[in-house]
């Protein structure tokens, strides 16, 4: 009788899985879309849009559009898109947990964006699979340089809104069936 090791067998079926897996598709967590839509629906409802008196500060900041890998209607970009989802997000929640929107001098909908940051919570869970990459890590950088002095910090939590709407707008548009 021939028994093959079975360490050889789990192998085999690791491997078998590994080709109908392969690297870059659907992870294994996955965002909800609709708490998506709402977190940007209450973000877009939180005040005016972005004001043309912040523009100058616009040298300051450089979001970098093209971590979003090129729409293709294929699933196999899903992985790098919610990363990129949960990556904003994370980043986002550390800003505010470290700066005050009202001392910011920013007049937002408190409740709204209350909301939003239980949503937020809620995303950063499912996607707790995807974190670990720094790639925003610069931008984030430029957003606090901003908050930190008075004359900007308007400015920055203008331009921190935007970018994430940006982002989630994008995402829920291009990158649809990679939610469920
Ligand atoms: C924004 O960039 C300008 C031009 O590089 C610089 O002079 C200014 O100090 C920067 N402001 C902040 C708050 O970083
Ligand atoms: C979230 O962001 C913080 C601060 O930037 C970082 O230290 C942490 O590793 C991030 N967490 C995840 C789950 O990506």
């Amino acid at each position: 009788m021939t028994t093959m090791p079975s360490s050889i067998v789990l192998f085999v079926i690791i491997y078998l899985c590994g080709l109908q897996h392969p690297l870059g598709a659907m992870p294994t967590c996955r965002l909800q879309r609709n708490l998506v839509q709402s977190s940007q629906k209450l973000l877009a409802d939180l005040g005016p849009n972005f004001p043309v008196h912040c523009s100058p500060y616009n040298v300051n900041i450089t979001f970098p559009t093209s971590i979003l890998p090129a729409a293709t209607s294929t699933h196999s970009q899903c992985r790098k898109v919610l990363w990129v989802v949960h990556e904003t997000l994370n980043g986002t929640r550390e800003v505010f947990s470290e700066y005050n929107v009202k001392e910011g001098g920013v007049n937002w909908n408190l409740m709204k964006l209350s909301t939003f940051r239980n949503l937020q919570k809620r995303l950063l869970d499912q996607g707790q699979c995807l974190s670990g990459s720094h790639v925003l890590d610069s931008y984030f950088a430029d957003i606090t340089a901003l908050l930190q002095h008075k004359h900007s910090a308007t400015c920055g939590w203008m331009a921190l809104r935007r970018d994430v709407l940006w982002v989630l707008r994008t995402v829920l548009m291009e990158y649809h069936g990679c939610f469920i």
